[in-house]
């Protein structure tokens, strides 16, 4: 399914928005020394530039004035996405078009956050797999569920990788306020052995239940870790334990089932969701049994809300639209790969990591949705961290670095823990004032060339950003924020015409690591267990290996031989 983007008026935006870009944004095509506009001269212009450049969802406010933008830019950046058929493409996600045309799939996680009576796709379905879900997280909960030792649960490990690790583990931090007291919650992804080791260091198996959370079922990392969990669990009882302890998220019931799992324990995913869209889903189980049932609701509802949002508001008072339309112009006419996501929020301290699968697993792409080359730069290098922390390590660069980096702030108006607010003043008032002094620059560096000036301590400013506030970290506002950044990526994919929904970059690494595997078990001489061996058996031999990667395996096992 293709977009209906008008090619005649898509060209000449572009030619529009290169040229309002030549006066505008450092590092643009044609860009004037200094360029001839800056931040602080189109505040001066506007003394309402504020109010008319800032939008707000509910308990969520954009400020985005602090933006390297004019009107005339915004106004064509909105024609772009009209002429990019945005309308159409929201139209088609939320009725689940077969969207994601590699795999001749829809995209439908905004299904799984909409009420019954909305009558989405699948509803019967999603409503059905919540019911089963409340009721485990009920009974674990009530204490109705107990391990083989009769004890009831105290810890729950999720076992997944990639969007079946990073959305949980960022919601269930950002809502540690909310966390009930059992059972703890703890997230296993890395296939590295010191990432369980330290995880199930003092926990007692009797009273720990692993969810293997794996869309495929086919995570080599994941069924790895599972495999590990599985042995320190029947080491302490028996093969009967695992049907105590371990339950499944997955498409892949059969796998699942293979691996043990009950299938009353298993809670389906679909092709329908993407891994990284899923925390919405099954997927979200952890975070369920973390926070609480209703809080997982009201996460929900927070992403309906912000779905309302999307597919209604006019495409220039649309928050993910014009979120999404600042970042590409950032990148398509500003010549900056990356932006900085800093949520002055310690809660939000793995949001940036979150949405660097969610940003470059779906917009990291060179073809288009039509399997054309693209002729121009796409998606985003997110990076960041949370702040204050982050100025006392890259905000050196932000400040006084050769080229620019969008920022987008963050910030909760009110603390998330009691008895905070002078520190929470403090958090907020360095929040706002990086922004300025990334907008405004250091007025001494004004005094170019003057007898006191010291070069080195200019600060030029004009560095764009934008803040976004929520009135506080709860449930609900949270559901709110990470759909605005689902729908902003989906609207990035709208403008540069890809798909957002694939991502068949990262199957060929996960091939050749079978490959690897082999010839660093074959030098080990160590072909583990009989799946091991299988894998190793299912590739070429090692000979086949570049040099490099022959060399780095001899040199391991050198290292690696017992003495
Ligand atoms: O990174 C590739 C990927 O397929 C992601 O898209 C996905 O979230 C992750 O691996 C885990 O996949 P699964 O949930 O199938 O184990």
């Amino acid at each position: 399914m293709t977009f209906n983007r008008d090619r005649v008026a898509l060209d000449a935006l572009d030619a529009r928005l290169t040229q309002i870009a030549s006066r505008l944004l450092p590092g643009a095509t044609g860009a004037a020394e200094g360029n001839s506009v800056t931040l602080q001269a189109l505040f001066a212009d506007d003394s309402e530039r504020t109010e008319r450049l800032s939008l707000s969802m509910g308990e969520l406010h954009l400020d985005y004035s602090k933006s390297l933008i004019d009107s005339e830019g915004l106004a064509a950046l909105t024609k772009l996405a009209e002429a990019s058929g945005m309308q159409g493409a929201v139209n088609a996600l939320f009725r689940g078009a077969k969207i994601n045309q590699s795999e001749g799939r829809a995209a439908l996680h905004t299904s799984l956050r909409s009420p019954e009576s909305a009558n989405a796709p699948h509803s019967a379905l999603v409503s059905e797999t919540l019911a089963s879900l409340r009721e485990f997280v009920d009974r674990v909960h009530s204490g109705a569920w107990t391990g083989y030792s009769g004890q009831t649960i105290d810890t729950v490990v999720n076992l997944g990788i990639g969007g079946s690790d990073l959305g949980p583990a960022m919601v269930v931090d950002a809502l540690a306020d909310f966390a009930l007291n059992r059972p703890r919650v703890r997230f296993v992804s890395n296939v590295d052995p010191a990432h369980l080791a330290r995880t199930l260091k003092g926990l007692d198996p009797a009273t720990t239940l692993f969810i293997v959370a794996s869309k495929t079922f086919g995570t080599l990392e994941t069924l790895a870790n599972a495999r590990a969990a599985r042995d320190w669990l029947v080491a302490a009882s028996d093969e009967a334990a695992v049907a105590r302890h371990f339950v499944a998220v997955s498409a892949n019931i059969q796998a699942a089932s293979d691996f043990g799992i009950e299938a009353s324990n298993i809670f389906p995913l679909w092709d329908w969701v993407g891994g990284r869209f899923s925390l919405w889903s099954a997927i979200g189980l952890p975070i369920a049994l973390g926070v609480g049932f209703a809080a997982f609701e009201e996460l929900l509802g927070g992403a309906y809300a912000m779905d309302r949002h999307f597919e209604t508001a006019p495409l220039g008072e649309n928050l993910p639209v014009v979120s999404a339309l600042l970042a590409f112009w950032y990148r398509q006419y500003g010549a900056s790969p990356s932006t900085a996501v800093v949520p002055y929020s310690q809660d939000l301290s793995l949001f940036p990591a979150y949405l660097q699968q969610l940003y470059m697993e779906s917009l990291g792409k060179s073809m288009s949705r039509e399997g054309a080359a693209l002729p121009f730069k796409t998606s985003e290098i997110i990076w960041g961290s949370a702040g204050t922390n982050g100025q006392h390590s890259y905000f050196q660069q932000l400040h006084q670095g050769t080229e620019f980096t969008p920022v987008e702030f963050i910030a909760c108006a009110t603390a998330s823990v009691d008895g905070g607010d002078e520190r929470h003043r403090q958090l907020l008032a360095n929040c706002l004032s990086q922004s300025m002094a990334l907008m405004n620059g250091d007025e001494t560096s004004a005094d170019v060339g003057a007898d006191n000036w010291e070069p080195q301590k200019t600060i030029a400013g004009n560095r764009p950003s934008t803040t976004l506030l929520l009135k506080q970290l709860t449930p609900h506002n949270l559901g709110a924020l990470i759909a605005l950044y689902e729908h902003k990526v989906f609207a990035l994919s709208v403008l540069w015409n890809i798909n957002a929904f694939d991502q068949w970059g990262v199957e060929l690494g996960k091939r050749l690591s079978k490959e690897v595997y082999a010839a660093l078990s074959e030098s080990a001489g160590s072909l583990i267990n009989q799946e091991n061996i299988e894998a190793a058996a299912s590739v070429e031999s090692a000979s086949t290996l570049d040099a490099s990667t022959r060399a780095l395996v001899q040199k391991i096992s050198s290292w690696n031989t017992p003495r």
